[in-house]
């Protein structure tokens, strides 16, 4: 936890009024991450390679434009060093695109990073614009918090910088010396931090966290859910408040997070707010006490759900699976008949996990009758190969929109693909499939494939290798779902339309790909392409030791099958639009 509260520590820096000295102050705080102006993911811990992390509190004002030359000149002088340097836009009510605009208006070229919880600017004691702090990531400390330059501390007027704080402080961080280069406070603009300090004071845990953490976590945090821990009452939920700041300020939790701006444009995205987030680290900050008689956790009566999606028409038992203690688990193919009494459409898919201890993912496939026989591709696997559906922790149900369905001809079956790791302890999982058909045949079949790129080829510690693949629809049709598909290099992912007439249009961004949390994103409303759509969808793979999941940074790395190989797929399904439509 940390050694200052982010109160005391909003205090401390607005006590900063002229200049006091900070020779390697070493205030701890916590790993964060954040998305910046691109979409993409900056978290604190995976920088840890480098010696220090500028970070210039930002909030567009004319400070900032002003400053843009004196930066550009630091940027230019530390050219090569393990510095990095980065802005903090705490406005909180930053919008990517205006973002981006502005920054290049006024020539700034570093990745601005988009606090917008405040909780980041609270945790640097970040109070004005143009304010720096340049933190030690590897220490997860802030070492130097002031002024750029003369031309911008308080009680200064320079015209042109003689005194220069920050490139003092980097020059004796990367000299290994202590620093004792003074610290003015910024004469920036005053960051409006009003929105938020108005939640600081009165965050009650029956009123406001019990009925978050209900909402947001307390699916899967049950007795018997998929999550470690359960949150079944004050004393638990207190008790694990410092990991659970730390999971809300990294992102992490919720798990499979995706960019704000398309959270709800899909079915089923695990998200949390700005206002709860900012609720419940600030109720964690104050001691994570309760104030009232009740406890409304304690009270949640939960009642299991086997079936999230309804009782299924048809349930297909997988046969148990043995799974060794340790060990690499090669994927296993199961192939199930299913006695289908007539031609039947599905509507909906479930997937019921037996032990999630071990159980990493389940493809479901339709095999055609009598094992393809001339229809199918070269296994028998109906309808392009695109699976019925698939389960992955957190991504249990599988839908189709409204009038649109798979086909399973009377004959056909199931083709399993099944995905263990071994976790320390033999066991054995008995998963189980619920299918839910149409009552009459649809007016359209739900089709899929994949933009995906076989030829991988990543070097050793490479950091940030992208890839980029295209799929052109031929024919009018409505898009109904997209899905991100790498392994344990993969970083981020974007899907992106690209229209007939050249607009483009991005339709999802999930900025922290995470291997352990394959969803699939079922768009709310199916959306429409004209013939000559283009989806493009584009990937970048982190093989650098800075990677905490990467097995082998050392590895080079070509497509394959398991974890510790490669794969590129954005999947989608969609339906083609009637003919005139
Ligand atoms: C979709 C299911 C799901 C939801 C929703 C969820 N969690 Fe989790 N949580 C997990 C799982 C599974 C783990 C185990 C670690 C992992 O797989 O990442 C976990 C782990 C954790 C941990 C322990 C982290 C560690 O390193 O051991 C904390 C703390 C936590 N969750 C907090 C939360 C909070 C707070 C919320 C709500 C804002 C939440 N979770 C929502 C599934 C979930």
């Amino acid at each position: 936890m940390n050694k200052f509260s982010t109160l005391a520590k909003l205090s401390a820096a607005a006590l900063l009024s002229t200049c006091v000295s900070m020779a390697n102050a070493g205030e701890r705080i916590s790993d964060f991450s954040l998305v910046d102006a691109k979409g993409r993911f900056f978290q604190l811990s995976r920088h840890a390679n480098k010696e220090a992390i500028v970070v210039f509190a930002q909030d567009g004002s004319r400070d900032v434009r002003k400053a843009a030359k004196d930066i550009a000149e630091l940027t230019a002088q530390f050219e090569g060093q393990p510095v990095e340097f980065v802005m903090l836009d705490s406005t909180g009510n930053a919008d990517k695109a205006a973002l981006r605009k502005a920054a290049e208006k006024a020539g700034i070229e570093l990745r601005i990073l988009i606090d917008d919880t405040q909780l980041i600017a609270e945790e640097l004691g970040l109070t004005r614009a143009l304010e720096v702090a340049i933190l030690d990531p590897k220490a997860k400390e802030i070492v130097y918090r002031g002024a750029l330059n003369d031309r911008f501390a308080e009680g200064k007027k320079a015209r042109r910088a003689s005194e220069h704080y920050v490139a003092d402080a980097l020059n004796a961080i990367i000299a290994d010396q202590d620093i004792s280069t003074p610290s003015f406070a910024s004469n920036g603009n005053a960051i409006d931090f009003s929105a938020k300090s108005s939640q600081i004071a009165e965050v009650s845990y029956a009123n406001d966290v019990a009925p978050i953490l209900e909402q947001r976590c307390v699916t899967c945090h049950q007795e018997g859910g998929i999550a470690p821990f359960a949150m079944s009452s004050h004393q638990m939920v207190q008790g694990w408040s410092p990991m659970i700041r730390e999971t809300l300020i990294t992102k992490r939790m919720p798990p499979g997070q995706i960019d704000v701006e398309y959270s709800n444009q899909f079915h089923g995205v695990n998200h949390i707010t700005v206002e709860e987030t900012q609720k419940l680290v600030h109720w964690i900050d104050s001691g994570a006490k309760n104030d009232s008689a009740t406890d409304p956790l304690a009270e949640i009566k939960i009642s299991p759900v086997k079936w999230g999606h309804g009782e299924p028409d048809m349930i297909v038992n997988i046969p148990p699976q043995t799974i060794p203690a340790t060990g690499t688990i090669e994927y296993r193919n199961l192939v199930l008949p299913l006695d289908l009494p007539e031609d039947k459409w599905v509507k909906a898919v479930e997937f019921v996990a037996g032990d999630t201890t071990v159980l990493h993912h389940i493809i479901a496939w339709a095999q055609a009758p009598d094992n393809g026989n001339g229809r199918g591709n070269a296994f028998g696997i109906l309808n392009q190969g695109i699976g019925l559906g698939a389960y992955a922790p957190g991504n249990s149900i599988n839908t189709y929109p409204e009038g649109a369905g798979f086909p399973l001809p009377q004959g056909s079956g199931l083709i399993l693909q099944m995905h263990y790791t071994s976790s320390g302890k033999e066991t054995v999982d008995a998963s189980e499939i619920g299918i839910h058909f149409w009552d009459e045949e649809p007016e359209r079949t739900i089709l899929g494939g994949s933009a995906a790129d076989l030829e991988i080829a990543i070097a050793p510690f490479e950091a940030n290798h992208e890839m980029v693949a295209s799929k052109k629809f031929r024919k009018d049709s409505y898009l109904t779902m997209v899905g991100p598909h790498m392994h344990y290099r993969g970083e981020d992912a974007n899907f992106k339309l690209v229209y007939p007439d050249g607009s483009e249009e991005e339709i999802l961004n999930v900025p922290n790909y995470q291997f352990n949390w394959q969803k699939t994103y079922d768009f709310k409303e199916p959306k429409f392409l004209p013939a000559g759509t283009e989806m493009v969808f584009r990937a970048t793979f982190d093989n650098s030791e800075m990677n905490p999941y990467n097995p082998d940074p050392s590895a080079e790395i070509s497509w394959g099958e398991q974890t510790w190989q490669e794969m590129m797929f954005g999947f989608f399904r969609y339906v083609e639009a009637d003919e005139g439509e």
